[in-house]
């Protein structure tokens, strides 16, 4: 249920929507599941026995394990911060709205006021204070959280929270699907059409795989976490399936909410282009529910930031444990509240170009043809994280072994049926698969020409 809860976060609400939007529909979807399948299943069985066997986190783990690879925990603490550089910015924004919706809803002025859904965001991301104070607001939550040691309290919240993330999600579902016109949406999702191969193959390959990486957590170290916390008797292959199956789940069920209602409205909703696709549709979605529709918004969106908030949690702990443990190892002890404090308030330095950027309305400079938030975004789950995952595919089949995974898993009379599956998936589908990723990536970014 943790890992569930840590897999589950914007990713699959805000993420897997639009980049399913501007990669085909359909056709990434087929790519995304065969993903999940292939790599997704493997890497999360390898993490979560690596992470039993030793005990340890990421970083504590190489340690333990490798020689060659100790430094792969490196990678991890490095993805967690970009990423939490963008995360941190659209938690704001899902703080905004949740304010709008209740400022709607009260009839005060800081609601939607007359503006139309588009037009309300765009002026929102282009004011910058705005956008800054928002993502400010949505670190001190979270590094407040981490300075305190991840609570029980968030743990019962969460177990409430998700649940009924689920119930407002099906709610929408079914606003969405309802809308005239919504069917195209629905053709464009689950219509067979594999016509956007042909554009661009490498692109809805590598942007479907970059997607699996980061809604499941992987290549970073932090199922590592959670498998050691799993008891003995716990059965790792059950988990490797469960947790995944739940999240492309409720990433599916994301993906009804917003594409129907995308093609149902036209216009402004209809504008798939990206990042923003999730809060325009949304909007239009409440405000078509009439008088009850600021309310449906307050509750969805502030699950929405539960769901966030528990995400980041994990991405902030990751790198505040990094550095508790290096401390450790040099035998000194480091103050948990000032690491964590700390670490909020470099990845808020770079949160702030990040949400001054306003997703490119605001005339700031872009790095390489990308808009800030896409950068941060391409940067760790686009590079980081299959390079991480293939780096331990190599790591587990050329030093660890492949029996030892199997061995952990096994423990507890479990059985391992899928064995030959999975050590062909580790030692030759994964290689493959990230290095076409990593080559469609490098395309991308315009390095190889
Ligand atoms: N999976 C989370 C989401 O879909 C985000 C995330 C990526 C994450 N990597 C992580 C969460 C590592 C915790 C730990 O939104």
């Amino acid at each position: 249920m943790a890992a569930t809860g840590s897999a589950v976060g914007l990713g699959n609400i805000w993420g897997f929507p639009y980049k399913m939007g501007t990669n085909g529909g359909f056709a990434f979807l087929v790519v995304y599941l065969i993903l999940v399948a292939l790599v997704g299943f493997a890497i999360l069985i390898v993490e979560l026995s690596i992470g039993r066997t030793t005990g340890k986190g990421a970083v504590g783990s190489y340690m333990a394990l490798s020689r060659r690879f100790k430094w792969l925990g490196w990678l991890a603490f490095l993805s967690a911060f970009f990423i939490m550089t963008f995360y941190s910015v659209l938690g704001g924004y899902c703080i905004r709205y949740a304010v709008a919706n209740f400022g709607d809803l009260i009839g005060a002025s800081f609601g939607t006021g007359e503006l139309s859904a588009g037009s309300f965001f765009a002026s929102f991301i282009a004011n910058q204070t705005a956008s800054i104070i928002y993502t400010l607001i949505f670190m001190i939550i979270t590094a407040v959280i981490v300075m305190k040691g991840v609570s029980e309290g968030i743990e019962s919240f969460s177990k409430t929270a998700m649940p009924l993330l689920f119930v407002m999600l099906l709610i929408v579902v079914i606003r969405s699907v309802t809308l005239p016109g919504a069917e195209e949406g629905l053709r464009f999702m689950f219509k067979p059409n594999l016509e956007p191969f042909k554009t661009d193959f490498f692109k809805v390959f590598s942007t479907a795989s970059g997607q699996m990486f980061f809604s499941l957590s992987l290549a970073m170290g932090a199922m590592i976490t959670y498998g050691s916390y799993l008891q003995k008797t716990d059965n790792i292959v059950r988990n490797a399936i469960l947790v995944p199956a739940a999240d492309t789940f409720i990433a599916i069920l994301a993906g009804i909410a917003v594409l129907p209602a995308a093609f149902a409205l036209g216009g402004e909703g209809a504008a798939m282009a990206g990042p923003k696709l999730l809060f325009i549709t949304l909007q239009h979605v409440f405000a078509s529910m009439g008088a009850t529709g600021p309310l449906f918004g307050l509750i969805f969106y502030i699950l929405v930031i539960i769901a966030a908030l528990t995400s980041a949690i994990s991405l902030v702990e990751v790198i505040t444990a990094f550095f508790l443990d290096a401390a450790d190892a040099r035998g000194k002890k480091a103050n948990r509240k000032i690491v964590a404090a700390l670490v909020s308030l470099s990845i808020m330095a770079v949160a702030v170009f990040v949400a001054a950027d306003g997703l490119g309305s605001t005339g700031f400079p872009t790095i390489m043809g990308y808009i800030w938030l896409d950068f941060m975004d391409l940067l760790s789950e686009g590079v980081m994280m299959p390079l991480g995952a293939l780096l331990t595919a190599i790591f587990i089949s050329m030093e660890y072994g492949l029996p030892n995974i199997a061995k952990e898993v096994r423990i507890g009379n479990n059985r391992f049926a899928s064995y030959s599956f999975f050590a062909f998936s580790v030692r030759f589908i994964v290689p493959v698969v990230l290095l076409l990723v990593l080559y469609g990536q490098l395309k991308g970014f315009g390095l190889l020409g």
